[in-house]
């Protein structure tokens, strides 16, 4: 696991994990690290060490399964992770033989602390590499002296933003940072630099320890001066308030590990590096023991990456390739679909109805690949590459050959029948049909099929070339091969898939308008728009339920409920369609006609429309923030289950992921199913039965949740 060999009196330690694809640390290679270092401070010949790697990466950081199969556990199994690294990362520094890493690729979280144990750091310049300590972004911090080395470096203002963002950057980055001392062009070059280090250096000291003069063993300084200012120095002390506030507009309190990791860099500095160590330890175990790391980690880490892998693909449909896509409709849809094609390399040809329209669809792409190069992402030649895959026309015949046809024209049955039925004909044998409709089933679209079976859903989000999530939606005669096929190709333009069976409004938009339904019923039962909006974002929403509204727009609101009456699928009394009706009715239609519930003044700040309260009186008593809170999330958590219990939505997994990528629900819960177990089943259940009596039956907990409760179960498992 790691290759021990001397090179003219160095010990060269080489990971190369066979247990999994990246080096990780974790209950076997901790140990062996361990024991190899050990090998070599006991050998008197060797004068040095140098640590590196002989995969493409040196060491992606911590095993992440390893770190959730303790979370559930008494803190005490988390505080062995920590102090395992702590004493394998201290005796590094201290044995008194010079240790350089020697980082030829991608040093993450622990593999990159253990880098800051080392006295020196020389960084391959790959620039596909990256560098930095990431934790954060998993509800966890830095645990093996990430938070006290990091800081005592580079100084607090440069290393907070680091610790506090998880921000991950390029080895020349890093090197212009700090983060690292030296770049190499090889790796013959990585390892002669490590070997001239090494020799210039026989006695290294890390600029936080000395050299005991009694016993000559090396220890913690006192009173270290950080690079910039000392904690409590004027400096030392605005910095650390401009990154309390900061912390606290962004998570609003949410999100814990942010706050700890400004109490370890606030207390550990203070003191010398072995007790800064241990102060780190404590709140490592206390971030990493939370429901948020869990399901930070089980969601968007081990969870989006079984996604992106395609667990959801039928085990036995061969694999597919698009080759050739035709995009029906340049709009805002069609335009972002072919762009997020062509630069996966595969051939777009946009139709509209007019090719000056198809090429209106292009220039986004140009567009956004501009602006891609003015920010360092790409080059001119790639662009170039890219924009070459889109062919713009408005001849159907163009489309002769594709492998895959998607729909994006308006949001109208007829017309989407029509150009399916001009289109479909086109398509290379064994071809699939999509449609990116948002509200309309696809089922009843695949009436104008001719092959239904290869007829599914493509629902892609605005902007699509940001947005990484896409709502693959199977019709009642949608086949296997046609899941599959739409799997390998969100895959291939390196999106992430979830797949919902039909329904109105999907899983998505059906359980995203809740929010915006709990908003306005809210609104209409006199409570302070302002209190609405703040709980919406306190509960960590983008934006709130009547921003939201406004964004989306109030006649489509309108528009979409009122199709849902006509169907029998609600009444008259639905709360949106009668609160943004009201609106709707004085020509208010939302941000684009600068009036909705928010007013739009010229070059001002939006804000809440004062007209709302002659519409919607304020009532007497106003609730607490924390009981608006709740009844957003409880309404939004209660029609996922509904989902998931009409089969709409098959696996937690997708519903968690698809809540947190598509309409923002807060990923401190771990996701829109998560939420049961981050607040308790039990506690659910019984703070949804009070919220039913309270404000109505959408809040009654359904039958699944019930048994869970009894059975005192959190996850909700397939049934079928
Ligand atoms: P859009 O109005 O921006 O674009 C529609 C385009 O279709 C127009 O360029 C129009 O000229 C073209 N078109 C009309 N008839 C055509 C025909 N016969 N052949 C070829 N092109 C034709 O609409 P948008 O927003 O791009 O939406 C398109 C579809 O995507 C709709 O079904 C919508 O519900 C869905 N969708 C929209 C989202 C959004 O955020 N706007 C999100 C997800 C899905």
């Amino acid at each position: 696991m790691i290759n021990y060999r001397i090179d003219r009196n160095v010990a060269i330690l080489s990971w190369n994990m066979t247990s999994s694809p990246m080096n990780v640390l974790n209950d076997d290679s901790i140990p062996a690290f361990e024991a190899a270092l050990q090998r070599a401070y006991d050998d008197p010949e060797v004068k040095g060490i140098i640590i590196t790697s002989e995969k493409n990466e040196f060491i992606a950081g911590a095993d992440l399964k390893m770190i959730l199969r303790n979370t559930d556990k008494d803190p005490a199994e988390m505080l062995k992770v920590s102090a395992d690294l702590n004493r394998v990362f201290r005796a590094i520094e201290t044995s008194g033989k010079p240790v350089v890493a020697a980082i030829n690729g991608t040093a993450l979280g622990g593999g990159y602390e253990a880098c800051l144990a080392c006295h020196h750091r020389i960084a391959l310049d790959n620039p596909k590499a990256i560098i930095g300590l990431p934790e954060v972004t998993l509800g966890l911090l830095p645990g093996g002296g990430g938070t006290q080395r990091l800081p005592r470096m580079l100084g607090m203002e440069a290393a907070l933003p680091l610790l506090l963002e998880g921000k991950r950057v390029s080895p020349k980055e890093a090197r212009a940072l700090g983060m690292i001392d030296d770049l190499a062009v090889s790796r013959e070059e990585l390892l002669e630099k490590a070997f001239a280090w090494i020799n210039a250096n026989p006695e290294p000291l890390q600029p936080w320890d000395e050299r005991d003069r009694k016993t000559g063993r090396i220890v913690g300084k006192e009173n270290v001066k950080v690079p910039g200012g000392a904690v409590q120095s004027p400096v030392g002390a605005r910095v650390f308030s401009a990154g309390t506030a900061m912390v606290m507009e962004k998570t609003r309190g949410n999100y814990p590990a942010p706050l700890a990791i400004l109490s370890c860099v606030y207390e550990g500095l203070q003191v010398n590096i072995d007790r800064a160590l241990v102060i780190e330890a404590r709140y490592f175990v206390k971030v990493a023991t939370t429901k948020v790391a869990k399901g930070l980690i089980q969601t968007m880490f081990l969870g989006l990456n079984e996604v992106n892998k395609g667990i959801s693909r039928p085990k036995n449909s061969p694999p597919t390739e698009v080759r050739k896509v035709g995009v029906l409709g340049a709009g805002m849809m069609g335009s972002g679909i072919a762009y997020a094609a062509a630069i996966a390399g595969i051939e777009a040809v946009l139709k509209d109805v007019t090719v000056e329209a198809a090429e209106k669809g292009k220039n986004y792409s140009r567009t956004v690949l501009q602006k891609n190069i003015e920010r360092g992402k790409g080059t001119p030649e790639k662009a170039e590459a890219a924009l070459s895959l889109i062919k713009t026309t408005a001849d159907a015949e163009d489309l002769r050959g594709c492998d895959l046809i998607i729909e994006a024209v308006f949001e109208n049955r007829e017309l989407k029948a029509q150009v399916t039925q001009e289109a479909e004909p086109m398509l290379a044998e064994a071809g699939v049909f999509a449609s990116n409709t948002s509200t309309l089933p696809i089922s009843g679209l695949a009436q104008a099929s001719a092959k239904p079976e290869n007829f599914i859903g493509l629902h892609f989000f605005s902007p699509v070339d940001k947005m990484q999530l896409v709502e693959v939606i199977v019709g009642k005669q949608t086949s296997d091969y046609a899941l599959a096929f739409a799997l390998d190709f969100v895959k291939k333009i390196r999106k992430t898939p979830i797949v919902v069976n039909d329904s109105r409004g999907f899983y998505t938009s059906r359980v995203f308008t809740t929010y915006t339904s709990e908003g306005m019923a809210l609104l209409k039962e006199g409570v302070n728009p302002v209190l609405i909006e703040n709980a919406g974002k306190n509960a960590g929403f983008p934006v709130g339920p009547l921003a939201v509204s406004d964004e989306v727009s109030l006649d489509l609101i309108c528009k979409i409920s009122g199709q849902s009456i006509e169907d029998g699928a609600l009444d008259e009394t639905d709360t949106a369609y009668q609160v943004a009706g009201k609106l709707v009715a004085l020509g208010r239609l939302g941000k684009k006609s600068k009036a909705g519930f928010y007013a739009y003044p010229e070059g001002e700040k939006k804000h809440i429309w004062p007209g709302l309260q002659e519409i919607f009186p304020l009532a007497d008593s106003q609730p607490s923030v924390e009981e608006v809170k709740k009844r957003l999330l409880y309404r939004q958590v209660l029609e996922t289950v509904r989902c998931f219990e009409e089969g709409v939505i098959r696996t937690q997994l997708d519903a968690d992921i698809g809540s947190i990528l598509a309409w923002g629900f807060p990923s401190y819960t771990g996701g829109a199913l998560s939420f049961v177990d981050y607040v308790g089943i039990a506690n659910f259940v019984s703070e949804a039965d009070r919220l039913a009596d309270a404000y109505g039956d959408r809040f009654r907990p359904t039958q699944t949740l019930r048994e869970m409760a009894e059975k005192g179960k959190s996850r909700f498992e397939p049934t079928n």
